[in-house]
């Protein structure tokens, strides 16, 4: 239960409570305040002068805002967004199909964009620059391009994967982002506003606990309030105090530090099979029976900032601290 919690797995059951708790403005948007300055100050700028907001990228780890903030900008501007993903944008003609239907300065969020084809992204590259389209029509002989006018639109992407991004797609976004992970105190204000919205009862406390235990990210928080509810429901006559919070997490199978059973996994294997490491990504992932993408994307990001994997030239590092949660000695010689 634990991993389906603290995964990025999102199912359709799920979808729909992310948009009850999904913030619409940037009022309302927690944290990552200096995205939050620069998106203001350009967005103005750009609704001043009657045009389209710069095209934009948003990255990082699963469940940090990204898909939020890019809905949040098309309201915010007063235009339509269109949402489609990488993985579904398999030709260039459905890309076509897709920008000739916008609006001036309309929204295009494309999700997972570092997932898109070799053919469809160069496609994307005229469009982003010049608001044109190049389209091949006909066949054989009589074989020729034509070039469409696009509307001025807002390109915006999301990835997990920065570094999977070609450099020519990455140079024609003029506002890059990156969505950090989000302090305890972020992570409270969205508990309680939260559990505001859920009606659940919850004191300071339960929320802080909460919050200190949702390895930084937003969407496990929602989770995690809607497990413990269900806890503080049949066990606690439904109000979340610490008490309750604490019980209720154990129960769930998260720990002091908000690890779920992936994250012990990986970090006590680097300290049982590989000695504390530095052990490469991919013996790692075999021996955790995990892909390596989803450890470098998923897992991974929180565990180094939290400072308890160290990434080193050689591979994967066990920390101090890390030894210290799972009550080890690390061997002094080594
Ligand atoms: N800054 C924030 N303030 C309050 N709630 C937030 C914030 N960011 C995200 N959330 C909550 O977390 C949930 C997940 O956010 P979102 O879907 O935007 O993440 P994502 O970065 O797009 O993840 P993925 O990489 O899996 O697509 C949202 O439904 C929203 O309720
Ligand atoms: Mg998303």
């Amino acid at each position: 239960m634990a991993d389906r919690i603290m995964t990025s797995q999102v199912t359709d059951d799920e979808r729909g409570l992310e948009a009850t708790l999904r913030p619409q403005t940037l009022e309302e948007y927690v944290g990552q305040e200096r995205m939050k300055e620069s998106l203001r100050i350009c967005m103005e700028a750009a609704k001043q002068r009657g045009e389209a907001l710069d095209h934009a990228i948003f990255y990082g780890p699963p469940g940090l805002g990204k898909t939020t903030i890019a809905h949040i900008i098309a309201r915010e501007m007063g235009v339509a967004i269109r949402s489609t993903s990488g993985l579904v944008l398999a030709h260039a003609g459905d890309l076509a199909a897709i920008l000739t239907n916008l609006q001036d300065r309309d929204v295009l969020f494309i999700d997972e964009i570092h997932r898109l084809p070799a053919s469809v992204e160069e496609a994307l590259y005229p469009a982003m620059e010049d608001f044109q389209l190049d389209l091949v029509v006909g066949q054989g002989p009589s074989t020729r391009t034509i070039k469409l006018d696009l509307p001025r639109f807002t390109l915006i992407g999301a990835t997990t994967r920065a570094g999977a991004l070609t450099s020519p797609l990455r140079e024609r976004f003029g506002l890059v982002n990156r969505l950090d992970f989000y302090s305890p105190a972020e992570l409270h204000t969205i508990v309680m506003r939260s559990a505001g919205l859920l009606a659940v009862p919850i004191d300071q406390e339960g929320g802080t606990e909460i919050a200190s235990r949702a390895r930084g990210t937003p969407r496990i928080v929602n989770r995690l309030i809607k497990r413990v509810r269900d806890y503080a429901q049949i066990k606690a006559q439904g109000r979340v105090t610490h008490q309750v919070a604490r019980d209720a997490l154990s129960w769930l199978g998260v720990d002091s530090a908000g690890f779920d059973e992936m994250d012990r996994k990986i970090l006590l294997t680097v300290i049982e099979k590989f000695g504390g490491g530095p052990v490469g990504i991919e013996s790692l992932a075999a021996a955790v029976n995990e892909e390596k993408g989803t450890i470098e994307d998923v897992y991974e990001p929180f565990l180094i900032q939290s400072s308890y994997l160290e990434r080193t030239a050689r591979g994967r590092q066990a920390s101090r601290l890390s030894y210290e949660h799972f009550g080890k000695m690390k061997d002094l010689l080594s």
